[in-house]
């Protein structure tokens, strides 16, 4: 099977080209001939939820992992408030799809070189010595992204489909400093782990593959050209009808900008976790 996780080509290859703006910087990358190679096992292989109708979801457990450099805010070492707020935004945006989140354990880790920067072995290696659960568990590893290709990163996440391959890397790696309260201002509401818990249950970006390429495997989310920035009401940047999805959490807008996911987007979003995380509806 082969990995789509982001990392080795999304960091590697993808980001470098943005990173000296102060713009949304996502790590989760795929192309488009990966995704169609993914869309087809997920094809032959879907299982939908059961409910015609939207049910609630079993919640879904997360672990928080507070990397941090030492023990100051500047070093990541961040309150509980940060993470109590951050599990709210994320079952207040997840809520419209019948998810919720129940935040299970939050561990502190010192380790300067993690928060620093992630060689691809580092990465590995900090997910598999503190990764709990099994493929329903959300691991929410907390860094500095201060240094190397990944400076300027807000968070980059592994897919549903991933995980059979790679059980151990799977999960989200995300700015300390995006989290509600946090200084990365205008990413500073905790929409940066909506977005990437949107990856992590098998959403891609709004705008893959621009006007003309697979795009985003949903129906209901009008084709964009490239990422949206700041809050561009009325952009449309491609032919197709129906202006380009700047409020969807899938964008790269600013966080006050973003508020929602479309219907399909939840439908695709509901039958990936049952197909890759054995997520059901609850009883
Ligand atoms: C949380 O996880 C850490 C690391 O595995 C563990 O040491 C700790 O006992 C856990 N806390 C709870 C309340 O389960
Ligand atoms: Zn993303």
């Amino acid at each position: 099977m082969i990995s789509f996780t982001s990392f080795g080509l999304g960091l590697l290859y993808g980001v470098t080209a943005v990173l000296s703006a102060q713009q949304r910087t996502c790590g989760t990358t795929i192309s488009d001939l990966q995704i169609l190679e993914s869309q087809k096992h997920f094809s032959q292989h879907r299982r939908p939820q059961a409910a015609a109708v939207l049910r609630k979801v079993e919640p879904i457990d997360v672990y928080f992992h507070v990397i941090h450099r030492d023990r100051t805010l500047d070093g990541g070492f961040i309150p509980d408030a940060y993470i109590n707020d951050q599990v709210r935004v994320l079952n207040e945006d997840y809520a419209p799809a019948g998810l919720s989140f129940n935040l299970k354990n939050v561990s502190r880790i010192e380790n300067p070189t993690w928060f620093g920067w992630l060689g691809p072995y580092m990465e590995t290696e900090m997910k598999r010595v503190n990764r709990q659960g099994g493929a329903a568990a959300l691991n929410v590893y907390t860094v500095g992204f201060r240094s190397g290709s990944a400076a300027a990163l807000l968070g980059y996440a592994t897919f549903p489909y991933d995980y059979a391959a790679n059980p151990l890397t799977d999960g989200i790696v995300m700015l300390y400093s995006s989290m509600p309260g946090g200084v990365t201002w205008p990413y500073n509401l905790g929409k940066t782990l909506t977005h990437e818990t949107g990856h992590w249950l098998g959403l891609y970006h709004t705008f893959q593959g621009g006007c003309y390429g697979v795009g985003d495997q949903v129906d209901d989310t009008p084709a964009e050209a490239s990422p949206a920035y700041g809050c561009p009401t009325g952009r449309d940047s491609c032919d197709e009808p129906g202006v380009d999805p700047i409020h969807n959490f899938m964008d790269y807008s600013d966080d006050s900008c973003l508020t929602e996911f479309t219907p399909g987007q939840i439908t695709r979003l509901r039958d990936q976790i049952a197909t890759y995380r054995k997520i059901v509806d609850a009883e």
